[in-house]
């Protein structure tokens, strides 16, 4: 299975995934980074893992359908199986999302459907929330929406700061993420309407009889 990753930022979570591909936990290949911004960390990153890196702005496009065709052509040379968003501060139009229909998945920093939007961390945090966390959801026509694969709760203490929550967010992000990605690539995700089912792994096979 062939993974691209989406970017627009630091790359925090895209290290965590290429980490976890690298030390073969995730058993698929980091085929491309596709990122939208020129001075993105996330460039310096790919780089050093040695993954292909599509930079494709969007002020080079007239129309947002054409630059996600150049994206496109881009994951069809590299005939990617799995979209993961890292961090891709564009919302998706409705011929990629058709396209990858299930094939792909985002991560959010809060327990949707609560705090949806580009600053989640923050607005929980100034909202007075005592607890949110991270989702990973597959990807749909709406923004921050589709059928959640995993999430994982964070309590706010009143001694939190921004940045103290920021820090504990992400520390669950680059464990959650790069498992999500795991279930993905082993084929243990089920879809019914938005219920994700997780399989469990197959139990090895049992030891012939009469052995100890
Ligand atoms: C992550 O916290 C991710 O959850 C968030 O952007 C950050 C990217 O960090 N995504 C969104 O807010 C999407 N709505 P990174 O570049 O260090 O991986």
């Amino acid at each position: 299975m062939r993974i691209a990753v989406f970017a627009s930022g630091r790359g925090t979570n895209f290290a965590s995934i290429a980490r976890a591909v690298k030390k073969g936990r995730v058993k698929a290949g980091l085929a491309l980074l596709v990122c939208d911004n020129p001075r993105a960390g996330v460039l310096g990153r790919a780089r050093r893992a040695g993954v292909k890196v599509a930079l494709v702005e969007r002020k080079d496009f007239s129309t947002k359908a054409e630059f996600e065709n150049k994206i496109i052509q881009f994951l069809e040379e590299e005939k990617i199986d799995l979209i993961v968003l890292a961090g891709f501060m564009r919302i998706l139009g409705p011929g990629l999302v058709a396209k990858y229909r299930n094939k792909i998945i985002n991560i959010h920093p809060a327990i949707l459907p609560c705090f949806k939007g580009a600053q989640a961390i923050k607005d929980a945090f100034d909202y007075g929330a005592k607890v949110t966390g991270v989702t990973v959801h597959f990807v749909d026509e709406k923004t921050d929406h589709g059928p959640i694969i995993l999430q994982q709760a964070v309590k706010i203490s009143p001694s939190d700061t921004l940045e103290s929550l920021e820090a504990k967010i992400h520390k669950i992000e680059h464990r959650l993420y790069p498992r999500a990605v795991k279930l993905f690539v082993e084929g243990r995700l089920s879809l019914a309407g938005r219920q994700v089912k997780i399989t469990a792994p197959e139990a090895p096979p049992a030891p012939p009889r009469g052995l100890k």
